[in-house]
């Protein structure tokens, strides 16, 4: 079995409490669980915003903002392993080797943020090199990369593949498109790029693109991989 490791942006899992798509999401990992071992990573989405918004606002240092945020994430985690039942690991992830430990069990693996001072997104790229993933996905609100922000610039090109250093110089130029500015952080960036396994960038907001591409092969989003000969290893 190929071990994969799915990076879910909260923005597109929980974007509210109220509008979320906890069981779409559930759907899918389940199924896929037959195939693959599944580690997810959950980010922390609005609700983690709005909080660390009020924890700005009364000047709570920066670190202990971030602290909250991993809370979010780590309540979001949370749902989502309610969700999932009986497929899942019944505790959240609080340290790699606590996911490491909880894989041998043979369910699908959830956990948040770790430490302050990066995103779940770095997160995801480390537990994929402590368990040595086949495959990360980071699944956004974007369909990939982009040369350029294509609601600000209508000749933005969306790339189908690209290398991790050619996404380093998209990051730095701070244009990776669509609301993409933040599809990753050049810290997770340049983690994709120490740990030589493949990524795919697709869009999350819905759940299915992920079975798409893992089981038929039809992407809506961006292989990042130095190996253009054999880009996904599935
Ligand atoms: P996210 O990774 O979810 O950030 O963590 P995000 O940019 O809001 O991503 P989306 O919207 O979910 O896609 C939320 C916050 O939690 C803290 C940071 O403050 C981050 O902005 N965090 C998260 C950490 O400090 N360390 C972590 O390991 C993870």
């Amino acid at each position: 079995m190929k071990t994969l490791v799915i990076s879910v942006g909260g923005s597109v899992l929980i974007p509210t409490l109220a509008d979320h798509f906890l069981s779409e999401y559930a759907e899918v990992l389940q199924s896929l669980s037959k195939l693959f071992r599944i580690f997810i990573v959950v980010g922390g989405g609005g609700e983690a915003r709005r909080y660390i918004g009020a924890a700005h606002s009364c000047n709570i240092n920066e670190a202990a903002c971030d602290e909250i945020g991993i809370a979010v994430t780590r309540l979001n985690a949370r749902l989502l392993i309610g969700v999932l039942g009986d497929y899942a690991y019944p505790a959240v992830a609080e340290d790699y080797t606590r996911a490491c430990e909880y894989g041998l069990y043979g369910r699908i693996v959830v956990m948040g943020g770790i430490t302050p001072g990066q995103t779940t997104d770095a997160v995801s790229v480390v537990l994929a090199e402590q368990i040595q993933a086949d495959l990360l996905i980071n699944a956004t609100s974007v369909d990939g990369i982009y040369s350029d922000d294509p609601k600000i610039c209508s000749t933005a090109t969306h790339y189908d593949m690209i290398t991790p250093t050619e996404l380093i110089e998209i990051v730095h130029k701070g244009s990776m498109g669509a609301g993409s500015n933040n599809v990753m952080d050049l810290v997770s960036v340049k983690l994709v790029q120490r740990s030589n396994i493949p990524l795919l960038v697709l869009d999350g907001r819905d759940p299915y693109n992920i079975k798409k591409a893992l089981l038929q092969g039809v992407i809506h989003g961006t292989i990042v991989s130095a190996d253009r000969t054999s880009p996904l290893p599935l």
